[in-house]
């Protein structure tokens, strides 16, 4: 379901690729089309010297095996392209929905513009749709995660602590009526938590794949 919608958005972006830049890179299904973009235009020679700063193991297998260049220095990244679970006009997101939410983050904030691509289903006037990722410590976890339901959400661990995050956590899933980017910082003081897949007004550009066409949207950083 909005495979094609979510190509759509990758095929906009990886025009803004040019040879020689460092850039970052994303993770999930929507980023895997504009890495497998950019693999054929490496291979065809059209592109050459990319560096990646890869935001899951995954991500960086395929970066590697395109000949992609890898390097965990976050200095100077031109653009972070990611994809997100649901955004809005402002370009807040919600990422998390594949577990990466931390190192998505560190890239994302340390990235010069951030382009997120994503399929229509995952464009929100408010952000209500998707819950809210947020990855705690394996220590006390329960504890940690009656402390986010005092903010008025339901929590659950994804897939019963079966989960685990590259950097060896535990991902909570929590619904709220409406993620209020609000609830960021709230999340992000109690302890345990590692990160919160809020990540406020971050993107610069969003690509939105909607009935064959790409959406191209600028964002103002407030
Ligand atoms: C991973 C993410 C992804 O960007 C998000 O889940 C979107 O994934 P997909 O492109 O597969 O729909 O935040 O942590």
């Amino acid at each position: 379901m909005f495979e094609n919608d979510k190509k759509i958005a990758a095929d906009e972006a990886i025009k803004y690729v040019k040879s020689n830049m460092k850039i970052g890179l994303g993770t999930g299904s929507t980023t895997k089309f504009f890495l497998d973009n950019l693999g054929e235009l490496i291979k065809d020679g059209e592109i050459k010297n990319i560096t990646g700063v890869p935001t899951s193991k995954k991500t960086e297998e395929i970066a590697r095996s395109y000949g992609i260049k890898i390097d965990n220095n976050l200095d100077n990244i031109e653009i972070d392209f990611d994809g997100a679970d649901e955004c809005d006009i402002y370009g807040n997101l919600i990422k998390g929905g594949g577990g990466a939410l931390v190192r998505e983050k560190i890239v994302a904030y340390n990235s010069k513009d951030v382009y997120i691509m994503v399929d229509e289903s995952k464009f929100s006037e408010k952000l209500h749709n998707f819950p809210l990722p947020v990855e705690v410590i394996p220590f006390m976890e329960d504890i940690t995660k009656k402390n986010i339901e005092k903010l008025g959400c339901k929590c659950s661990f994804r897939d019963n602590k079966n989960f685990i995050s590259d950097n060896g956590n535990y991902i909570i899933d929590c619904r709220f009526n409406y993620t209020d980017v609000k609830y960021e910082e709230e999340i992000k003081m109690l302890p345990g938590v590692v990160e919160v897949g809020i990540f406020k007004n971050i993107a610069t550009k969003i690509f939105e794949g909607k009935n064959n066409k790409c959406n191209t949207i600028s964002i103002r950083k407030l």
